[in-house]
């Protein structure tokens, strides 16, 4: 029978990035963007090729009555790295302790989490890449002999002893695939990469979420809100909600197109779903420093914000839409930010003589 998650820590602290939505917001908020999450993989909207491969991999792993192979998820914040891991616990009838990378510091807190799990239990350990060294090197024979070796005394007298674990599931999720270390990534039998939704299957996590919030809403308003989402569910719940708080007060409680398009842009989100923080990058790089290239750090000091928020949350989507490239020297805004933020091209057009 499945048991009910064991959590420690704050599951309601997604990681980093979500200062722009969940983790900013008071409890009770963010306890409704957690309860809006699907349960299981049937409920999941999106990510399809991860959805098939963990459907066959969990469906596999119970019918021979083993634990799940070790999993990592890997991609931008606000995609489902968590709630999948809280949906694979579900599946596989298992407890799931929650705990991050930073909160893991010293080789006594990983052990201690490890030798209380029981055979099949899941520990998910979001930020994955920022593991300490030495943690780090616990978990290597932990995944793969499940057994972990603990030095005792000093000098001459120090002993290794050999410490069995029972087979656990270790759910790994990062926002930096690239500062995963080899010998790390490597333990993971299963690596699933979470990209941007489309608009259409966010507009389906934004219907769903309506219903389960009792909100009338049509397709078309649920588009709406879904194309100002920066193709993240997280995003599209949070939007939905400040919509929903916009319809009861100026509206009928219904969210119409308009009503949608009208409280977003009060929002500050735009049509494409950029807001202010995306629009502080982007014009600073085009006026600021004539369009780019420019370093990240040079960025980050000039708009005040912490580059990791720049790297993690901001860039990756607009990277996707085409708004910026990367280069070797720097961050450039392409013509087509330019264009949208109504900025003349930047190239000078051939003129006709
Ligand atoms: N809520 C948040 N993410 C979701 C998803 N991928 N599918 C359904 N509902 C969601």
């Amino acid at each position: 029978m499945a048991r009910e998650p064991l959590i420690t820590g704050d599951v309601f602290d997604p990681g980093p990035g979500d200062e722009l939505d969940a983790a900013s917001a008071p409890p009770s908020e963010r306890e409704v963007l957690w309860s809006l999450r699907p349960r299981t993989l049937d409920e999941y909207i999106g990510q399809q090729p991860v959805v098939d491969n963990l459907r066959v991999a969990i469906t596999a792993a119970r019918r021979r009555g083993e634990p799940l192979d070790h999993v990592l998820f890997h991609g931008p914040p606000g995609l489902g790295k968590t709630t999948l891991a809280h949906i694979i616990a579900t599946e596989m009838g298992a407890t799931i302790t929650h705990t991050s990378g930073p909160a893991l510091e010293k080789p006594g807190d990983i052990v201690g989490l490890l030798s209380n799990l029981d055979q099949g239990e899941v520990i998910f350990i979001d930020e994955v890449h920022r593991l300490s060294h030495t943690v780090e090197e616990y978990l290597y024979s932990a995944m793969e002999d499940f057994s972990v070796d603990i030095v005792t005394g000093q000098g001459p007298k120090a002993r290794s002893l050999r410490y069995r674990l029972e087979h656990f599931t270790l759910i790994g999720a990062t926002t930096r695939a690239g500062l995963i270390s080899a010998p790390l990534r490597d333990r993971f039998g299963i690596v699933c990469h979470l990209d941007f939704y489309s608009d259409v299957e966010l507009a389906a996590v934004v219907t769903r979420s309506a219903r389960l919030l009792d909100t009338p809403i049509d397709d078309v308003a649920a588009l709406e809100i879904a194309k100002r989402a920066r193709g993240t569910p997280r995003v599209a719940n949070r939007l939905l909600r400040r919509v929903r708080d916009y319809a009861e007060v100026h509206g009928t409680g219904s969210i119409t197109p308009a009503i949608a398009a009208d409280a977003l842009t009060r929002e500050g989100v735009d049509e494409r779903g950029l807001d202010r923080l995306d629009r502080a990058y982007l014009t600073t790089i085009i006026e600021g420093y004539q369009g780019g290239p420019v370093g990240l750090e040079a960025l980050a000091a000039t708009i005040n914000e912490e580059t990791g928020l720049l790297a993690d949350v901001v860039e990756p989507f607009l990277l996707k839409i085409g708004f910026v490239s990367r280069t070797p020297t720097g961050r450039k805004a392409t013509e087509l930010s330019r264009v949208h933020l109504g900025y003349p091209p930047a190239v000078e057009q051939p003129r006709l003589l």
